[in-house]
């Protein structure tokens, strides 16, 4: 075999409570995370040397340098397995880039998954859990795919029942934000008003609501503690939810460090009447569907 695809989903958080900051620069969380029908595609081809290649949405964006989370993972892979192995990967991009939907993770977690069976590793999926969590926060979860509690950094995960299928709307900025700096003003913004920092928890309502597939009830519990912090450094996002809630959305949020806005519809069809209310109102670079859970890493 001297070529493997590997299929893999966006997120969205449906909550991110995010705790103290700690000693080594991280913030404890309670991050539900949610695998939806937005797919970046990875190609992985034996060859001698590391090399990667960037198509699609916004590739002009993504590194293909070592600074790509990608090639970070395969090298990571090849140290693990003790080997000096080559591959070039090439990237097709649907997942918006950096956009809060965890798009570069998910490629990092499709490289892993492309070389483990490029080079006939076989290693077990435990092992790319542990790899995954040293290359960033959202990798292990981008990894399982589904609905999963993380907590730690995010990388500590719970898979969650789920009883239904869930219909959504993203409407996608210009530009991306920097995780960093979210997390970053949300601290400078507690800072300031002295808030009191709880140590985070998962919402009860929350997990009822995906046990039963409730798209209401899921959509009034959806909460993004960098919420403020997205809409502090990008203001144009308070009106895009804004507008999606006046468009009947059942749930709005800023997905993850955003600038990426979440809207849950209750079905299909109502979703692809706010996708076209969206669109109308001119609020967004431009508005898709998707559904979600979805599974995670998939070769095709
Ligand atoms: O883990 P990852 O490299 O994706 O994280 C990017 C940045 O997001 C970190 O450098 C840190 O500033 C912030 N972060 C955080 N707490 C977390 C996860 C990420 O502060 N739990």
């Amino acid at each position: 075999m001297n070529s493997v695809t590997v299929r893999v989903p966006a997120k969205v958080n449906l909550q991110l409570a995010v705790g103290p900051l700690r000693d080594d620069g991280y913030h404890d969380l309670v991050n539900v995370f949610h695998a939806v029908s937005i797919f970046d595609e990875v190609t992985a081809t034996a060859e001698t040397g590391m090399s990667v290649r960037v198509e699609g949405e916004s590739a002009d964006q993504v590194p293909e340098d070592g600074d790509n989370l990608a090639i970070q993972a395969a090298l990571a892979l090849a140290r693990h397995a003790g080997r000096s192995y080559g591959v070039n990967l090439i990237i097709r991009k649907a997942i918006p880039v950096a956009g809060g939907m965890a798009g570069g993770s998910a490629d990092a977690a499709a490289a892993l998954v492309a070389c483990n069976e490029l080079w006939g590793l076989g290693l077990p999926v435990e092992d790319l859990m542990e790899i995954a969590a040293d290359l960033g926060s959202d990798v292990p979860f981008a990894l399982l795919g589904g609905t999963a509690v993380g907590t730690g950094r995010g990388e500590r995960l719970t898979p969650l029942e789920v009883g239904g299928r869930f219909h959504w709307v993203f409407a996608l900025a210009d530009g991306g934000l920097s995780t960093a700096k979210v997390y970053a003003e949300c601290d400078r913004m507690r800072e300031a008003t002295g808030e009191e920092i709880a140590w985070p928890r998962a919402a009860d309502p929350l997990l009822a609501a995906l046990r039963r597939g409730d798209a209401k009830a899921l959509g009034s519990e959806l909460a993004n503690d960098l919420q403020p912090a997205a809409v502090m450094l990008r203001r144009s996002l308070a009106r895009t939810l804004e507008t999606g809630r006046e468009q009947g959305a059942v749930g709005t949020l800023v997905s993850g460090s955003g600038p990426t806005c979440a809207f849950l519809a209750e079905s299909e069809a109502h979703a692809g009447e706010l996708a076209l209310s969206l669109k109308a109102a001119g609020v967004a670079r431009d508005v898709i569907t998707a559904y979600g859970p979805v599974p995670g890493p998939t070769v095709v």
